[in-house]
């Protein structure tokens, strides 16, 4: 594909799900707020449980939380499921262009495991699905009666499929696949367990019989459970644009710390309990924890006192440009990525800023080690780059 084309492909795709992500957490946060800001009317009212008053834009708005009866239908009845689906359904096209195309290069790390690209993408697709399989029986109030254990269950599990992320995958593609599946997730909450619950309850209405209303309650559950994964999920979003996190040493600690941290930030602004604020105080250890690992410099192993640009220039030759040069050898990019080539000093003194976050700090290149560039190599550089 044209380099113009594929640039384009890529903006509209982030556009589009960016702009549906916004829409559906925008209507997520709007809903929490909601929820947590009805008062019971001055004069009570048939079914309804609570009220709220609302200015905005010159007018005021006023809404009522209530349950429906037969024949108290409404003609016209908003539901709220499109911008979730929407977002999900731009972000796979996204994983599929970013990360299961070309070779699956940005999963794929030669040094955790050279996966070809069809094992990649089978892994990830068949993650996906499992993690599905075991959050939902988890959460099967039929299988797990107590919400502790259920609760306690999740931890494990989250942690034990991020650690397995992360052992298959590259940094940056373990980061992705971890929110993809909370991605996925909150969208099968919706459509799977709690859409079908609200539909049964309406039907019930139509039909003129008293609905169930304890289907609420489960739906309630699954839509809590969604709350707690929008910032986890808004981190991850983030995270792929900063090689020093996703290539860190410590990219799992990271990750965990920033899902933990982005969860207890979400009970901090939902809880009805003040008291319960309490745990912003871990959220901001975890921050102070990530700043503190980011702030070490990375091990490399000793390099010689004095490098030469003649040293440089063979390791760049052996190991970058194989895609960074005007006619690449490399079996995907044909072209040389982003138009960088590294041809003489010049060109590679004028990204000696660039080469020493990529290669030296975050590891990002050679891209997925596909050069198998060693850590000698990379002092090496930095010491070049020092100098
Ligand atoms: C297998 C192909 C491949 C190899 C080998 C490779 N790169 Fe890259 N490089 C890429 C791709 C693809 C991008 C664009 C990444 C993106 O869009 O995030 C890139 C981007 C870059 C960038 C720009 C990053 C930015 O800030 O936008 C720098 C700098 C870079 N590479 C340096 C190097 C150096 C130095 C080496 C050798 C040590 C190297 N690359 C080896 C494929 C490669």
């Amino acid at each position: 594909m044209s380099m113009s084309l594929n640039l384009w492909l890529e903006y509209i795709l982030r556009f589009s799900h960016l702009v549906a992500g916004i829409a559906w957490i925008g209507s997520s946060f709007y809903f929490i707020w909601l929820d947590s800001s009805f008062v019971a009317p001055e004069t009570p009212r048939k079914n309804v449980e609570g009220e709220v008053f609302m200015v905005h834009g010159g007018f005021y708005y006023q809404v009522e939380k209530r349950k429906i009866f037969p024949g108290e239908i409404p003609k016209t009845l908003h539901w709220f499921k499109w911008e979730a689906t929407l977002t999900l359904l731009t972000g796979f096209c996204l994983l599929i262009f970013l990360y299961y195309l070309n070779g699956a290069t940005l999963l794929v790390d030669s040094s955790i495991r050279a996966w070809t690209q069809t094992q990649a993408i089978s892994l990830s697709l068949g993650i996906i699905a499992a993690a599905w399989v075991i959050y939902d029986l988890i959460w099967n109030a039929n299988l797990v009666r107590s919400k502790t254990l259920s609760l306690v269950l999740s931890v494990i599990f989250f942690s034990a499929l991020t650690v397995l992320n992360f052992s298959i995958f590259s940094g940056r593609g373990a980061y992705m696949q971890t929110g993809v599946i909370f991605g996925t997730l909150m969208l099968l909450n919706v459509w799977i367990r709690i859409l079908p619950g609200q539909s049964k309850m309406l039907k019930e209405a139509q039909a003129g019989q008293i609905p169930d209303y304890s289907v609420s309650l489960k739906s309630k559950v699954r839509s809590v459970h969604n709350t707690y994964f929008i910032f986890p999920v808004l981190f991850i979003m983030l995270s792929n644009h900063f090689p020093t996190i996703y290539n860190h040493s410590h990219n799992l600690v990271m990750l965990i710390c920033l899902a933990i941290s982005g969860a207890l930030i979400r009970h901090a602004m939902v809880t009805k309990l003040p008291r319960e604020r309490w745990v912003l105080l871990p959220a901001a250890i975890g921050f102070a924890f990530l700043v503190f690992i980011t702030a070490q410099t990375p091990e490399l192993p000793p390099a010689p006192e004095m490098v030469g640009f003649q040293q440089v220039k063979a390791i760049i030759a052996n190991r970058c440009q194989t895609c960074h040069s005007p006619n690449p050898t490399d079996d995907t990019f044909k072209v040389a990525p982003k138009g960088i080539v590294f041809e003489n000093e010049a060109q590679v003194r004028a990204l000696a800023d660039k080469i020493h976050v990529q290669v030296v700090v975050g590891r990002t290149m050679p891209l997925g080690n596909k050069t198998l560039m060693t850590d000698e190599e990379r002092a090496i550089i930095n010491q070049w780059l020092i100098q």
